[in-house]
């Protein structure tokens, strides 16, 4: 059924995009890589893991080979890396692979409304250093929560929302019925975060409490019928005012300042409505609902265009550095999403894969990895940048239902950040229209796991591909790495009960040199640092509680 919307959405591309400067093939750059040769060594009938050498590896073949080298192709199933899991899944005298892969997990739903009221919230500024969250309302109403996370504690999240709220409509003399109301805050302006809504902007203290909000007004930010999205990158904030375009400002020496506006006369169009935009680093991309993406560079405080996506009827995009995710709308109203890499050194740009699902896309964050995509009712968790043609369907994609409109989620500032040889963890915030939610967000390296009967020897060939070679550190949107591996399994006959206990020993040890505490800084989202320790065991104990749907993944090159 998607293979015909997607040939119709196809042809109706290439239609609309024959006169662009897009292109139509790219060459990849593929390598071929042979991995030394992996031996396995049991002496108990344990599920043994072993990490491939490349992080990267998305998708992964193993062949089990007979005594004429023949090859014989392992289904690959969708198996966490707990044993227990691995038993009950009767893994039996063999080896399957299983390529990087994520898994999303809500651990937590906490209700915000009193049955009687009918709040919108609109925004949320999560401050773990703080322990705080504010919330805010369509009616500019300031809410506050509180957040713990303990890890010794049995339920390690507790959120506490306190039952009084701000009224924000008191600091202006107009009546203010609805608005959209977002935070905004500066990296280097460690005190205050901008509250800025469709009347002006307020600085709010975030060391002040909702029983008494410090808020100081902000003359520089102009009122605006629209106010679509915000984004901050450095000392820059941008703001998608719909009709009106988009306005650029600084913030340097603890002071806003107005830079310009980009207008419809800036993009050639007689009416533009700007529905998202976003800054990072010197690139400030906007959106435009009726004639596509505009990527401008920030130089000189400065805008200068750079290049075009010319589509109609767009819905939402994001970008991790040159790949974008578009959402857009065909004229008989299926959405569709296109990832698209962008060669802005030549202004060019190549539609990777497509994608429609029977869901309205709503809003797209990308990570570094994972776009996750937010719908009405369901959110995806998509791999990105993995160059068409070598994507298999089925293996990058994560698939979870949400009963309660989704609004915002993001990404969790923690001071303790969770990583094992096998899995990195990461919390995700979100806010609904009823409710505040934490995610984990579980992302897996990929692993051989093989399991032996005693006495048994078996030869497997694994073939992997990745994004990315290990040794390539430019990363090439284009770039693919092919990955062969031969895997010697040398299952010993019974053993002494002493051989045994050393070799599970040998397992846990392996297990437990990784159990080291790392402090890792990462700056995600353009603002975290965080500081990683890790928790293998009891993540083992959590992926039971998993249920991931897992959906068929629809991808076609044009
Ligand atoms: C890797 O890419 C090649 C080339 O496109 C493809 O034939 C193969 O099925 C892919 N997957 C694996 C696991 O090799
Ligand atoms: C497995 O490979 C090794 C050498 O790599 C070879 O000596 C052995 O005979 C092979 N075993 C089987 C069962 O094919
Ligand atoms: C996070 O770290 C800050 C300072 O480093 C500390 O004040 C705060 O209590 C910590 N928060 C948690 C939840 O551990
Ligand atoms: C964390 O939980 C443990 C066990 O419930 C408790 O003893 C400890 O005081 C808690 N720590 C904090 C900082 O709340
Ligand atoms: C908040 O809760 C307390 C008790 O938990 C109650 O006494 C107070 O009236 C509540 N305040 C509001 C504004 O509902
Ligand atoms: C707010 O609502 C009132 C009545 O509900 C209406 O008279 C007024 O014009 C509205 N104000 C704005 C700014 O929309
Ligand atoms: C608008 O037209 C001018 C002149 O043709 C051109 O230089 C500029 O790049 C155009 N801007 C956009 C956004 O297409
Ligand atoms: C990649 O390029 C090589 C040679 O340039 C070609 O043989 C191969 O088919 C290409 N693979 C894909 C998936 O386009
Ligand atoms: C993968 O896609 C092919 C066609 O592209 C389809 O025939 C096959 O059923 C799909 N497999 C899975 C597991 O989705
Ligand atoms: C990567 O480089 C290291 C050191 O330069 C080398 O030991 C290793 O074999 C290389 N790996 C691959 C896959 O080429």
């Amino acid at each position: 059924m998607y293979l015909i919307q997607i040939g119709l959405i196809a042809s109706f591309l290439i239609v609309n995009t024959l006169q662009t400067n897009r292109i139509r093939n790219h060459p990849n750059y593929t390598y071929s890589i042979n991995e030394e040769l992996l031996t396995f060594k049991f002496a108990t009938q344990e599920a043994h893991v072993r990490l491939l050498s490349n992080p990267t590896i998305y998708d992964v073949d193993v062949f089990r080979s007979d005594k004429d080298g023949l090859l014989e192709q392992i289904e690959t199933p969708f198996l966490s890396l707990d044993n227990q899991y691995l038993d009950e899944q009767q893994l039996d005298n063999d080896c399957v692979g299983l390529p990087k892969h994520p898994k999303l997990n809500e651990i937590l739903s906490v209700n915000l409304l009193d049955n009687t009221l009918d709040i919108y919230y609109t925004d949320i500024l999560s401050l773990p250093q703080f322990d705080k969250i504010f919330l805010l309302t369509d009616e500019l109403e300031l809410r506050q929560a509180t957040l713990q996370y303990n890890s010794s504690s049995q339920s390690q999240w507790k959120v506490e929302v306190k039952n009084i709220s701000y009224s924000l409509k008191n600091l202006y003399p107009q009546e203010i019925n609805y608005t959209n109301a977002y935070f905004a805050c500066f990296n280097d302006y460690q005190d205050k975060c901008l509250i800025l809504s469709n009347y002006g902007g307020i600085w709010l203290d975030k060391n002040s409490e909702i029983e008494q909000p410090i808020l100081t007004f902000e003359p520089v930010i102009s009122p605006n019928k629209d106010l679509n999205k915000v984004n901050v990158f450095d000392q820059y904030l941008a703001i998608a005012n719909g009709n009106a375009g988009v306005d650029l400002y600084q913030f340097q020496n603890n002071q806003l300042s107005y830079l310009l506006k980009i207008t419809s006369k800036d993009l050639n169009q007689t009416s533009i409505n700007i529905i998202s935009l976003k800054l990072i680093k010197n690139r400030l991309s906007i959106l435009d609902e009726h004639t596509g993406l505009y990527i401008f560079d920030i130089i000189n405080n400065q805008v200068s265009l750079s290049l075009t996506l010319p589509y109609q009827r767009c819905v939402a995009f994001d970008h991790s550095e040159d790949t974008y995710l578009l959402v857009a709308e065909t004229p008989n109203n299926i959405e569709y999403m296109m990832e698209i890499f962008i060669l802005p050194i030549s202004k060019e740009y190549y539609i990777n894969r497509i994608y429609v699902d029977d869901f309205s896309f709503r809003e797209i964050q990308i990570d570094d990895d994972y776009a996750i995509i937010i719908g009405e009712d369901v959110h995806l968790v998509v791999r990105h940048s993995i160059f068409n043609g070598f994507m298999k369907n089925n293996t990058d994609l994560v698939k979870t239902f949400f009963e309660d409109e989704l609004i915002r989620f993001e990404y969790l500032e923690m001071n303790q950040t969770f990583l094992t040889q096998f899995v990195e963890t990461s919390y995700y915030i979100g806010l609904s229209k009823g409710s505040l939610h934490i995610w984990k967000f579980d992302d897996y390296n990929p692993v051989i796991i093989c399991r032996f009967q005693y006495g048994t020897s078996q030869n497997y060939t694994i073939r992997a591909n990745s994004s990315k070679c290990e040794n390539h550190t430019n990363r090439d949107l284009f770039e693919q790495c092919q990955i062969t591996q031969y895997l010697v399994i040398q299952a010993s006959g019974p053993l002494l009960e002493s051989d045994s206990n050393y070799l599970i020993i040998g397992v846990s040890v392996s297990v437990a040199i990784v159990i080291f505490i790392i402090i890792v800084f990462l700056c995600r989202r353009g603002r975290a640092l965080a500081k990683k320790i890790q928790e293998l065991k009891k993540q083992a104990e959590e992926l039971k509680k998993y249920k991931v749907l897992e959906a068929e993944q629809q991808s076609v090159g044009l």
